[in-house]
């Protein structure tokens, strides 16, 4: 039975970077009969909702959630509110589906020489966030608005479950990825409530994987680490806030948003996970055929993964690195002055080849 796949492209090199993505999709529907999917292009967008006055239909999710599985490209629009396009597009789909795990490789891809590592220092990771609770929250107020006592007050959620949840599913991915070593991120040393129960939970779990070991830094000393030896991490996991400030680190570290891929992922497959670059819409870059494809075309690896098929996603990266190695057409940001187009016909024809 095939899969069913939801497309949303949304706006600016979105659109652009889906076209290469769905290149790969194609190469696979036709090498290999196993893997079936069916995709629909639903064009939900900033122009949607300049006709429509939302983001997406009001049946949106319930129509969603018939899918295995989402692969978005990014959104973001002058014409509409960043909170608009965000948090009536984005945030509900996340919510909705219960996708509490965020993932975020970072790898060196082969090909890539960035300014501050040489080829020797094997950068190999992921990044796991806890999606869905923590410092994201809506939790907390404003008093005595405009006088000279003003406050705020933002409360951080940390729960024993969603912290459970998220330990397991960081002990699980090293397992199963032969990884030695769990790094948690921290800050109990300051900030003594919601991160001393992070730590409790997180050594509790730990417990249960003793193959696997646990190393805790606190959240300064380690981005800090990232830099001076990120070639020792294996998964390291993190609260919302810290998570989102490490993977935007991690990216920098091995060659920037271009190539960066991410996973929304509802690990009890309950309901659709959803696959997106790190990078937002790139205005200033989009109808310029200038974007870089690969982080969309990553994140469908990811999504392929996520579908069963490690194997395929393997033969997607791979034949990534392989172009990157030629280094014949790379976008701008690689250095290059290949399209968009021209760098996902070269990876696609890769993979048609393997
Ligand atoms: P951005 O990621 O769109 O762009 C930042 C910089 O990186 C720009 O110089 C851009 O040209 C470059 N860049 C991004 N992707 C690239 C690619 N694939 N190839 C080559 N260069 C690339 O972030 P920015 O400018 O802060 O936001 C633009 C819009 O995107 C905003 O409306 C923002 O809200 C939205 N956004 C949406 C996200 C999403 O859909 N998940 C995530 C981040 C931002
Ligand atoms: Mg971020």
């Amino acid at each position: 039975k095939p899969m069913k796949i939801a497309i949303l492209p949304g706006d600016g090199i979105g659109p652009e970077v889906m076209n290469e993505a769905l290149k790969i999709l194609r190469v696979l529907q036709d090498q290999d009969v196993s893997f079936q999917t069916t995709i629909n292009i639903l064009p939900w967008n900033s122009e949607y909702y300049l006709e429509n006055g939302r983001m997406m239909p009001e049946n949106g999710l319930a129509i969603l959630s018939d899918y295995d599985a989402i692969l978005f490209g990014a959104i973001g629009d002058e014409r509409v509110p960043d909170p608009i396009t965000i948090w009536e597009l984005i945030m509900p789909i996340r919510k909705k589906f219960k996708q509490y795990v965020n993932l975020r490789p970072v790898k060196n891809l082969n090909g890539i020489q960035t300014p501050l590592f040489n080829q020797d220092q094997h950068i190999d990771f992921v990044i796991i966030r806890e999606n869905a609770e923590g410092e994201y929250s809506n939790s907390g107020g404003r008093l005595y608005e405009g006088t000279q006592d003003e406050l705020a007050v933002q409360n951080t959620i940390i729960t024993r479950k969603g912290t459970e949840k998220i330990a397991k599913y960081a002990f699980e991915y090293a397992r199963k990825t032969a990884g030695r070593k769990v790094t948690s991120a921290t800050k109990s040393n300051a900030v003594i409530h919601s991160m001393k129960l992070w730590d409790e939970v997180v050594a509790g779990v730990a417990k249960e994987y003793p193959d696997i070991q646990l190393e805790k830094n606190y959240i300064d000393a380690l981005s800090a680490y990232f830099v001076q030896r990120p070639d020792t991490f294996d998964v390291v996991v993190a609260s919302n806030l810290f998570g989102d400030i490490l993977s935007d680190l991690g990216s920098a570290l091995v060659g920037g948003l271009g190539l960066s891929p991410s996973a929304n992922i509802n690990p009890e497959k309950e309901y659709p996970s959803m696959f997106e670059p790190v990078h937002g819409s790139a205005p200033n870059i989009a109808g310029t055929g200038k974007a870089n494809p690969i982080a969309q075309i990553w994140s469908t690896a990811l999504m392929v993964e996520h579908l069963g098929r490690e194997d395929l996603a393997t033969l997607i990266v791979n034949s990534i690195e392989d172009v990157l190695s030629e280094g014949e057409v790379l976008t701008p940001d690689l250095g290059g002055n290949g399209s968009t187009f021209q760098l996902g016909d070269a990876i696609s024809n890769k993979l048609s080849e393997r």
